[in-house]
């Protein structure tokens, strides 16, 4: 059956940067389905030729060693445009007339909201009145993708849930969190699931902790307007953080189906020990770079955060005592997402010196998801010809070296083409999406009500303000930067 993949909000940068780049990525490699239109929705007057010839550029500047002329010229003859304000009823009525239009094919229909998220409801509820959501084996399905942020709060959240689920149903609709879509972070299941010799360690036994850290080099950009409203909390750990944070501590799940794997995360989120107005202070940091008052668009006076790190537990049998940090900010030292798994130190010191075996470098596993693909192992090696000297040594995965210089395919590609193959696995359920809320409201609320930590601030291009190495420091760790960026 046909697939009419309908992107509204698509003059946009989310358009223009990653969701066309994708879908011409998947077509030049012929994984897109043959029977597919991409009809692009958005309010300024464009025709087919304009819209196309713009994304045209887009695609050039994004992937300038992808890009042929003669595979664009083949993909762009799926793409069209219509002009259409997302609260007009009447605009929403001209949608279906031209997607049942004489000489269209009718069939299945996503809807990718790739908008501003004061459209969400909008669009959805004029999509319901209409029928459009309605699915039936005659006219296939019909899923509505959504991008972040998911709410603003737990409470927002809840009541777009509640307002989407008037005119769809949960399995219509795929919540986006890109870094699900990431081939490291997919492999965290696969490394964790698919080998014998980690899973009888990765736990509170053997596990000292475990640190998480997001990293970008990059300032707020362009995108002051919404960033000065959220910061990295809301950003970043309620979605990507936590996410990966359920990758890594999660149960193996009963099979690797979207409900089952999701009830497994679902219960990491539930077993959060919840940081409250008491601990806020000791268990969070949160900081501004220098001079992000100024940037454009940010209130100068503005306290919203563009770091924050916090140290949280897990209460399960296999977690209990066992800290998570996690540390995630903008205009940092390096672009780096990594997680690393410190594993306990040697109960004794057999060899000599270092006499104390806390002084012996422990065995630690990371796991490198961007920039430089990969996992590391560090153990510790005798070194040669020295009687008692030892240090840490490394063996190292990497998914370049391994699999070839262009294996590592964008995020959305392998998000698009799940949501077209009906799999919501890498997507976020609603109960997932409430119970980070949850946790990332508490926080909030302290620091709003000024009874947290306060608002510090950091240099640019430093690993964040002080106060995030001694919330680590403080337990006699260190944050460790593991993968090193070959690629670069
Ligand atoms: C987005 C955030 O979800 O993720 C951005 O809104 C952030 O602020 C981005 O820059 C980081 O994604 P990536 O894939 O570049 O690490």
């Amino acid at each position: 059956m046909h697939t009419n993949l309908i992107i509204f909000g698509a003059g946009g940068d989310l358009t223009q940067r990653k969701l066309i780049p994708a879908l011409y990525n998947t077509f030049r490699k012929g994984s897109l389905p043959k029977d597919i239109s991409i009809l692009g929705v958005s309010r300024e007057a464009l025709d087919d030729a304009s819209f196309r010839a713009n994304l045209k550029s887009a695609a050039i500047q994004n992937l300038p060693n992808e890009f042929t002329e003669e595979s664009w010229s083949a993909f762009e003859q799926l793409l069209s445009y219509q002009k259409s304000d997302f609260t007009k009823a009447e605009d929403y009525g001209l949608l279906e007339q031209r997607l049942t239009g004489a000489g269209q094919p009718a069939g299945n229909r996503i809807y990718y909201l790739a908008t501003a998220t004061r459209f969400f409801c909008e669009i959805v509820s004029q999509l319901g009145d209409l029928k459009m959501l309605t699915e039936s084996p005659d006219t296939g399905y019909r899923r509505i993708i959504i991008e972040k942020p998911f709410g603003s709060d737990l409470s927002s959240a809840k009541e777009l849930t509640k307002r989407l689920h008037t005119d769809a149903k949960e399995s219509q609709i795929y919540r986006i969190d890109h870094f699900l879509g990431k081939e490291t972070v997919q492999n965290i299941l696969v490394f964790r699931f698919a080998n014998a010799i980690f899973e009888p360690l990765w736990n509170r036994n053997y596990i000292d902790h475990i640190q998480i850290t997001v990293a970008e080099t990059l300032g707020v950009g362009h995108r002051a307007g919404y960033y000065d409203q959220a910061g990295a909390l809301r950003d970043m750990f309620q979605n990507h953080l936590l996410q990966l944070l359920t990758l890594v501590a999660m149960e193996p799940p009963a099979a690797l189906s979207a409900d089952l794997l999701r009830d497994e995360k679902v219960k990491v989120l539930t077993s959060l020990h919840p940081i409250t107005a008491d601990t806020n202070a000791t268990e969070t940091v949160r900081a501004q770079y220098e001079g992000y008052r100024s940037e454009e668009g940010v209130d100068p006076n503005s306290s919203t955060e563009t770091f924050a790190a916090i140290r949280l537990f897990i209460d399960n049998w296999r977690w209990q005592g066992v800290p998570f940090y996690l540390r995630s900010g903008k205009m940092l030292k390096e672009k780096v997402s990594e997680i690393v798994v410190q594993f306990r130190s040697v109960p004794l010191q057999l060899l000599g010196a270092p006499s104390d075996p806390q002084k012996l470098p422990p065995n630690r596993l990371s796991i490198c998801i961007q920039p430089d693909e990969g996992c590391q192992l560090e153990f510790v090696a005798k070194v040669p010809e020295k009687d008692k000297e030892m240090r840490a040594v490394n063996m190292d995965f990497n998914y370049r070296d391994t699999f070839g210089a262009t294996s590592i395919p964008e995020a959305y590609e392998q998000l698009l083409l799940n949501v077209l193959q009906g799999d919501a696995t890498l997507f976020a359920r609603n109960d997932e999406v409430d119970l980070a809320w949850k946790f990332i409201d508490s926080i909030r609320t302290a620091w709003d009500s000024g009874s947290g930590a306060p608002i510090k601030t950091y240099a640019q291009g430093t690993w964040g303000p002080q106060e995030a190495l001694d919330l680590i420091e403080k337990d006699y760790r260190e944050w460790i930067r593991a993968c090193t960026a070959k690629s670069e």
